[in-house]
């Protein structure tokens, strides 16, 4: 027999049994019980499938509402909730518009906190919040810098970790009763700030601190310069009303009518120097003039202070030679004439007789310079850093003789930052200085 044969006979047979099976059922419907049978298999079955359709729908949606969750626990905005039964309930509705919500809520807080955080990352003051147990709650950089911190180890700690003032417990006591303190302490030369406030509702002192050390120091040297000034003032002043006094008392006789007279006109024009000294220097703290920017031959420059300056040196047997490349630089040329006239000033008035000095420029790494020199006195160590600020003198009683304010250095000085150059001194007490102006690559420095 062929597989063809086989294949026909074998349904032929299947058809058969069908056809005896639906006799049979057909029968037994006559009786009733085999649908009862029937009924109950295909309930069970039908049953089983629905269950299993809407218990993997009831899973999906599940699992839908809890990715939405999860986003939303993670900072991220939600998808929308779409159920996979028919919504008759309007859960998803709900779900969904509590979602946006709390949604809108969180990009809120968010934005909030982005903005907290910039503000606080961003002060110049240092804030730290302590909890009602005064432990640190927040840190900002400017804290860690202040206090010499870092956050993440002091965090969580009690607040002497971080202000390790003692001084500070008796104050939080009060700011905790709701007062408002600003305390100053002082440590290792600084001079710092702090507020303390309380933190309504949420307990806890609000703490910031400020170095203050700065504005102190100009605040002292304010003062001080006020009464320096007062105190150069008043030295002519005195001089030349005692003098006028005298004279207006009469009975002069000539010869000492005329001493006096050429005392205070001395006094005067002291005076005047030391007010037009004062007003240039606040005119260049000001910073209100703006410096030229023309070619300046240095040589020629130092060459023309020094013959100013020849007659002086020479009546008290002082060389002052002038020497170095030709060189010049993109700069201001009043303003270079006024260091220079200041440094040789110097150099000329405290050198003693016979001495030497050297006026020379050159080029070093890119860099001008002109260097005054001499074998004077010296400066003493000590004082070198000084000489650059306004009135100081080295040596007080010296000065009388030379009649110098002490403004001469410190207005080189500014006039040498106003056109981008530095003004540096080095000093051998016995030995001699020298004064270096260099001029930054900035200011252009250009051979001649
Ligand atoms: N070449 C120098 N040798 C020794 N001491 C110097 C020299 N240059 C400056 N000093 C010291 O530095 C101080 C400050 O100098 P500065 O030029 O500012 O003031 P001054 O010369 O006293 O007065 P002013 O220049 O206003 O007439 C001087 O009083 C002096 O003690
Ligand atoms: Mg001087």
């Amino acid at each position: 027999m062929s597989a063809r044969q086989l294949g026909s006979l074998s349904g032929a047979a299947i058809g058969l049994v069908l056809l005896g099976a639906a006799g049979w059922l057909l029968r037994g419907a006559q009786d009733g019980v085999v649908f009862g049978i029937l009924g109950a298999l295909a309930g069970g079955i039908a049953g089983a499938a629905l269950t299993q359709r809407l218990q993997a729908r009831v899973r999906d949606d599940l699992e839908a509402a809890t990715r939405a969750l999860g986003a939303l626990a993670r900072g991220e905005r939600p998808e929308r909730l779409y159920l996979a039964q028919e919504d008759r309930s309007g859960v998803a509705g709900r779900f969904n518009q509590e979602l946006t919500r709390l949604s809108d809520t969180l990009s809120a807080l968010q934005l909030d906190r982005a903005r907290f955080q910039a503000i606080i990352e961003n002060l110049q003051s240092g804030v730290v919040l302590l909890d009602r147990r005064r432990r640190v709650q927040v840190v900002n950089p400017a804290a860690e810098r202040i206090f010499g911190v870092w956050a993440p180890e002091v965090v969580e700690t009690y607040h002497l970790a971080i202000t390790h003032a003692y001084a500070l417990e008796s104050a939080l006591d009060r700011v905790e009763q709701g007062e408002v303190l600003q305390i100053e302490r002082r440590e290792d030369g600084r001079v710092l700030q702090i507020d303390l406030a309380p933190v309504r509702g949420a307990g806890g002192v609000l703490l910031v601190a400020t170095d203050v050390t700065e504005e102190r120091r100009l605040l002292e040297v304010r003062s001080q310069f006020v009464a320096n000034v007062s105190h150069e003032l008043r030295t002519p002043l005195t001089v030349i009303g005692g003098f006028a006094e005298t004279l207006l008392g009469g009975g002069v006789d000539e010869q000492r009518r005329e001493r006096f007279l050429r005392h205070i006109n001395d006094e005067t024009k002291r005076l005047t120097l030391l007010v037009d000294d004062l007003l240039r220097l606040a005119a260049l703290e000001s910073g209100r003039e703006r410096p030229a920017r023309a070619q300046v031959p240095l040589g020629e420059v130092a060459r023309a202070v020094a013959e100013r300056y020849g007659e002086s040196a020479q009546a008290r047997g002082i060389q002052v030679d002038v020497l170095g490349e030709e060189l010049s630089v993109r700069s201001d040329r009043d303003r270079i004439e006024g260091i220079v006239i200041s440094l040789i000033d110097n150099a000329v008035k405290y050198t003693q007789d016979d001495g030497h000095i050297r006026v020379e420029t050159g080029r070093e790494d890119g860099k001008v310079w002109l260097r005054v020199s001499d074998d004077g006195p010296g400066i003493p160590e000590e004082d070198l850093p000084r000489i650059f600020e306004r009135f100081y003198r080295v040596d007080r009683s010296r000065q009388r003789a030379t009649g110098g304010s002490g403004l001469g250095l410190s207005i080189a000085r500014h006039l040498a930052l106003s056109i981008g150059a530095e003004l540096n001194v080095e000093s051998t007490l016995g030995k001699g200085s020298t004064f270096t102006l260099a001029f930054s690559d900035m200011a252009g420095p250009k051979p001649a």
